[in-house]
């Protein structure tokens, strides 16, 4: 909802519990007044009339007060907009009208337009509030007016938003940080004076961090407290910067590109469109907030998010590159035969692509490997009643392929330069509308030549030479090049309506919502290992849903990784708190442990709804070595996957405190039939018979 008042110079969003309030004053300053609890349209009014701090020499009064700083006069906060044209750099505004409009499927939003005459700068800042969420999408429109003149301006830095949250004594900061095979730790600590910076400037979305962040007054906790939490929807370079200012205020401020040097140059007539950025308050805790991110990427994001996603068969860990028709059949017919709804073929069926030295780019089927082109493996597929899915790398190419050959152009590269190869790979340039061309015409011909029902899309290497010979402007292509996938990617699901697409990137590489806005779920991890696993899952689940978190059970011990070695139940319960999916060497497995297999994928569907559409409860985090467990409930519905890496001598397992139920309800174990009462559940707790290392047990519940 939103509500407009102070004659046309003041508005307040309101979500279910939550309520975003800001206003333009008599000067043209976009102030910030209230982010948080619900408040009415009057109290938004009543903070309207207080006036700013008083001016002094050494501080601006407008710091930390304004929804989007921009570059220029008296601010010293980082700005979120820096404009340059031949002679003039920053941005003076001034406000020149505001639209308001509303659709039930997309929610309310709010439009504030503003007029720079010098830049012939038109900027709107859009605000956005979708049905039944406390989410807030933020985004900014930048557009050079033609003006009679040919001069481009130059948009070094247009963030998306600049959120400002309220006074409190001191300020705590969540991040998810990683790195290949360790993604989205959690880490969580004070805020400290200056500034906290984290992004990207590797051209995709980084294993290093994710472009989340989570800041409480250092009172919050899993089930209580008050969070603000906000996420940018972009899957290239990108830059959060929180910053904690003199007077204790924090302003956290994000959008595409790392640095400033440069996003995108705008010919009179031209505009740019940033990332959304999206952010909430919940009064919840840290719990709360995520499942509000959840609910927020099931409904508005993810394409089909209230849909099952299926379980999974992909061969990569089996069979690395040294795949084969017969082999590929019989995995199909193993993997079916335990309850596999979709097979998977990774890396390896292409071009010459027998190991990562050659191939890429090339994407028709290795003769020698499937001499009659991949349809009779996908008819196979599909006769044992599966889906038949495939790995795809369509922004890379190896210097050894067809396509290289054919156009050594098409790569990013600087001429005279020194090309970097990361796996023997260069990156394509999707910013240039012929190489997009080709990978739509070149993907579609694949999607039609056999039955694919799912690409698994992946990109395996940073950028390090974003040159563009030819190129007026090369320094867009950073953006270009993202806006350039993502248009391919929409394309092909326009064309192929019912092909679902993972988003992979050596892993965690690329998972944000940008992403997510296209593709059905992502592929969380390298690291397959059930234990390491549960820390990574842990840090996922701050801000993205179970129903798009893939997770295997592979082989044990780990060929890849670190050796552990860990039963299947362990395995299976560790990746059943995603979207499940089996990654191991079936040719290797014995038929007792494939039986084995078969009733955990069993299981694991009877209690998918609960898993992928539930609210989430972090009963108890992987820290420390010891139970760790999660809860979701879903209607009548509820599910406890616990886990017990290692116990102590004489250490009891402490009962799960479960949360969300009906405490004058009963409650059926589906399983054993005992009937418990809810309130039991939610004060002394579930008892679990955990016992020893690396142990693992599911609980489905129904209230009677
Ligand atoms: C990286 C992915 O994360 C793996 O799952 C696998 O698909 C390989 N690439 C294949 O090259």
């Amino acid at each position: 909802m939103i509500e407009t008042g102070g004659s046309g110079r003041l508005w307040l969003l309101s979500g279910p519990h939550s309520s975003y309030a800001l206003h333009v004053t008599e000067r043209d300053e976009l102030l910030h007044l209230h982010w948080g609890r619900r408040i009415a349209l009057a109290d938004a009014e009543a903070l309207a009339a207080d006036p700013l701090p008083a001016e002094r020499p050494f501080e601006s009064a407008l710091d930390g007060h304004e929804e989007y700083p921009v570059e220029g006069g008296p601010r010293f906060v980082r700005p979120a907009l820096s404009v340059r044209s031949r002679e003039v750099r920053g941005t003076e505004w001034c406000f020149e009208e505001y639209e308001t409009a509303a659709d039930p499927a997309t929610g309310h939003e709010l439009r504030l337009h503003f007029h720079d005459s010098l830049h012939h700068l038109d900027l709107t800042l859009h605000y956005r509030m979708r049905p039944g969420c406390d989410v807030v999408e933020r985004w900014t429109t930048a557009t050079h007016v033609p003006n009679g003149h040919r001069a481009p301006l130059e948009l070094l830095r247009a963030d998306a938003a600049t959120w400002t949250l309220p006074h409190r004594d001191g300020w705590r900061m969540s991040q998810l940080h990683g790195r290949w095979g360790a993604e989205s730790r959690l880490l969580r600590g004070p805020l400290t004076p200056g500034e906290r910076v984290i992004g990207s400037r590797r051209g995709h979305t980084g294993h290093q961090h994710l472009p989340w962040f989570a800041l409480d007054a250092g009172d919050a906790g899993e089930e209580h407290g008050e969070v603000w939490t906000g996420a940018l929807a972009w899957s290239g370079s990108w830059r959060i910067a929180v910053a904690a200012l003199p007077d204790g205020r924090v302003q956290a401020t994000g959008g595409a590109g790392h640095d400033d040097a440069g996003l995108v140059r705008l010919d009179p007539g031209a505009s740019y469109t940033s990332p959304v950025f999206a952010a909430l308050w919940s009064g919840g805790g840290f719990g709360a907030a995520s499942r509000a991110w959840h609910a927020y990427q099931r409904d508005h994001v993810v394409p089909g998010g209230r849909q099952p996603r299926p379980v999974l068969y992909n061969s990569w860990e089996a069979t690395g590159f040294d795949v084969g028709e017969a082999q590929q059949r019989e995995l199909a017919r193993r993997a079916a035969a335990m309850g596999v709804e979709l097979f998977v073929v990774d890396d390896g069926w292409f071009g010459d692509r027998v190991s990562d030295r050659a191939g890429l780019g090339d994407w028709t089927p290795n003769p020698d490997r499937f001499p009659n082109g991949l349809k009779p493996l996908s008819d196979e597929v599909h006769a044992l009643g599966m889906q038949f899915g495939l790995w795809v790398e369509p922004e890379m190419v190896n210097p050894d392929s067809d396509l290289y050959r054919a156009h050594p152009d098409w790569v990013q590269h600087h001429p005279g330069r020194r090309s970097t190869e990361y796996r023997h790979q260069l990156v394509l340039n999707l910013a240039r509308t012929d190489v997009r061309e080709h990978l739509a015409e070149r993907l579609d011909a694949l999607l039609h030549s056999a039955p694919v029902d799912y690409l698994k899309w992946d990109f395996n290497r940073c950028f390090t030479d974003p040159g563009w010979p030819g190129e007026r402007y090369p320094e867009r292509l950073w953006t270009a090049h993202v806006e350039g996938l993502y248009e391919l990617v929409d394309r092909l699901r326009a064309a192929h309506p019912g092909l679902a697409v993972e988003s992979c990137s050596g892993g965690g590489g690329r998972v944000d919502l940008g992403i997510l806005a296209r593709t059905d779920q992502v592929w969380t991890s390298d690291n397959t290992d059930p234990l390491d696993r549960l820390h990574i899952q842990h840090g996922f689940s701050q801000l993205h849903p179970a129903r798009v978190m893939a997770a295997w059970v592979t082989d044990s011990p780990s060929p890849m990784l670190n050796h552990r070695r860990s039963s299947l139940r362990f395995r299976f319960v560790s990746a059943m708190a995603g979207v499940l999916g089996v990654g191991g060497d079936l040719l290797d497995w014995s038929a007792e442990e494939r039986a084995e297999a078969a009733s955990w994928v069993a299981l694991y569907k009877t209690i998918r709804p609960v898993v992928q559409q539930g609210d989430l409860y972090r009963l108890r985090p992987p820290d420390g070595g010891g139970l760790s467990a999660v809860q979701y409930v879903h209607g009548a519905d509820t599910v406890v996957l616990a886990w017990l890496p290692a116990q102590a001598f004489g250490a009891p397992v402490p009962p799960l405190r479960l949360r969300g139920l009906d405490r004058d309800a009963a409650y059926r174990d589906v399983t054993t039939g005992v009937v418990q009462r809810g309130a039991v559940l939610a004060e002394r707790g579930l008892r679990t018979t955990l016992a020893g290392d690396l142990d693992a047990a599911v609980f489905h519940l129904r209230r009677l």
